[in-house]
């Protein structure tokens, strides 16, 4: 057999072995008591841009797509998610400490402001996750009032001591 007959086969191969290695799916049944509109002020509008542009990524409550059943497509999505998540869970934003709050918040609109976020793979197969000039704007506002109003019970609570 010929070389690159052989290479292509062990390619396949491993293709075909690699299906039924899934990764674990970021969903959980249990209720979302610690998601930021529980602590924070989130307006309708702004929530449901994070629900269509970024709670997929940073939640626990991924919905998948077909796509995510094929391999390597499937740890690829895991790997963004995973890291995702480590940056900033709106799942679990009410357990972050005012000060943790207070850098992804800062980080929010950092990413709003220079269009860092959706990821642009993601805008690519989500047409809701497209934000509008306006909905940049809108979710960058948001971030920079949450992080004043952070800020303002940290420095109060400076005060008391
Ligand atoms: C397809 C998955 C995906 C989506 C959708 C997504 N993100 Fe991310 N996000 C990531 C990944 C992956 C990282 C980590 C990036 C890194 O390690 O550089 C990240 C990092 C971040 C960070 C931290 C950046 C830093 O450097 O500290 C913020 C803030 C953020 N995302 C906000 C958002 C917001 C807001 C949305 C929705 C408008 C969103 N993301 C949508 C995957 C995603």
């Amino acid at each position: 057999m010929k070389n690159w007959l052989k290479i292509i086969i062990l390619i396949i191969l491993i293709i075909g072995v690699a299906q039924f290695f899934r990764p674990q799916e970021n969903f959980t049944t249990a209720d979302p008591v610690n998601d930021i509109a529980n602590k924070y002020d989130v307006p309708m509008n702004v929530l449901m841009d994070l629900y269509d542009g970024c709670y997929n990524c940073h939640s626990n409550y991924t919905k998948y797509p077909w796509y995510y059943n094929i391999q390597p497509v499937g740890w690829w999505m895991a790997g963004h998610i995973h890291d995702a998540k480590r940056h900033v869970n709106f799942s679990e934003f009410t357990t972050y400490t005012p000060q943790q709050a207070l850098k992804k918040f800062k980080a929010i609109k950092h990413e709003m402001d220079e269009r860092g976020m959706p990821l642009g793979s993601y805008q690519l197969m989500h047409k809701k996750a497209h934000f509008t000039p306006e909905q940049y704007k809108d979710v960058s506002d948001w971030a920079a009032k949450m992080e004043a109003q952070v800020q303002a019970t940290i420095d109060s609570s400076n005060r008391k001591q």
